[in-house]
């Protein structure tokens, strides 16, 4: 039984076969519309979330599937003391997958070592999100037709922000890769990450403090949230949640053929008067998020064989 709770959890064969099986998704979604009948994925949201979770809830119906599951953890048994070591024991006897998503760093692969189904991360506090890389990596791959080469600039709030942690992690893959990571001085990618993951990898890597000096190299803009629930104290917040604003005027400095992208909710961070661009690509972003998962509960659930090698 497999599990996905980091990026690297699937090799790279793999997670190219599962992004293939999502493109098919795409041109032939009926033939893939009843090969969960019958099954049942359960989504633990002990943190909130509009997207992940419908979007998890959507591929599993539209794979013919049933869905269970809370959306906080006020209401579920977390809040009388539950621990996720028996939590996931228990719902391993209602459902046959699931999706949890927790504000504690390392919640669900506690969960995948007690449960007796696939568990996948959601996205656990300023961690990791494997799914949203899946979604970015799907995103990408449709706009430029291969991610190797891509030259990405990645905006925000580099320090919290889970989704950049994991997208980096997948992006050192491939081949090629030139990150320029744009950040505050107070928000940028931990020294683990760089340390770990970016230096040994050997592709090229800038941070900047603007994104003017960075625009007209791009390939990809990410842009984050300065995600608030982080915080020690609202001030700091205050002071950094505006850092970035992508308006018009910057992405008339990007490349004709740049796509922007934002793992969503955003707050102030693109403009809406940006969303009319062709170049901004967020919502198709977000909606490429229902096929991967898609493309992932089928191999988790064995339902599509050759994706996920056996035995790993
Ligand atoms: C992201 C998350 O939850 O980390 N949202 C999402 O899943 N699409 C990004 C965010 O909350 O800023």
């Amino acid at each position: 039984m497999r599990h996905l709770i980091d990026p690297l959890d699937f090799t790279l064969g793999e997670t190219e076969r599962l992004l293939e099986l999502a493109q098919k998704i795409i041109r032939e979604p009926e033939k893939y519309a009843h090969l969960c009948d019958g099954r049942i994925l359960a989504t633990l949201f002990y943190e909130p979330s509009t997207r992940t979770r419908l979007s998890f809830e959507s591929a599993m119906m539209r794979l013919g599937g049933k869905v269970l599951g809370f959306a906080s953890a006020d209401n579920s048994s977390a809040a009388k003391g539950e621990s996720v070591a028996d939590t996931i024991r228990m719902i391993s006897g209602y459902a046959d997958i699931a999706a949890m998503r927790h504000f504690k760093e390392g919640a669900p692969l506690v969960a995948s070592r007690y449960a007796k189904i696939p568990v996948i991360n959601a996205g656990d506090g300023g961690h990791q999100h494997p799914t949203q890389t899946l979604t970015d990596l799907l995103t990408i791959r449709l706009k430029r037709g291969e991610i190797n080469g891509v030259t990405i600039g990645l905006c925000g709030d580099l320090k919290f922000g889970r989704t950049v942690h994991s997208l980096i992690k997948s992006l050192v893959r491939y081949k090629g890769v030139k990150f320029l990571f744009i950040s505050p001085e107070e928000l940028p990618v931990p020294g683990y990450i760089l340390k770990e993951v970016v230096e040994p990898s050997g592709h090229s890597y800038r941070e900047v403090r603007t994104m003017e000096e960075v625009m007209p190299q791009l390939d990809i803009l990410y842009m984050t949230r300065v995600q608030r629930e982080r915080f020690f104290n609202e001030e700091d917040y205050v002071r950094l949640k505006d850092s970035f604003i992508l308006t018009p005027e910057k992405l008339n400095l990007g490349k004709k053929d740049l796509a922007v992208m934002h793992p969503l909710p955003r707050v102030n961070e693109i403009s809406p008067l940006v969303d009319a661009d062709e170049r901004a690509v967020y919502f198709e972003q977000a909606r490429n998020g229902v096929y991967v998962r898609m493309a992932l509960i089928l191999c988790l659930l064995g339902l599509v064989p050759g994706i996920l090698e056996e035995g790993e």
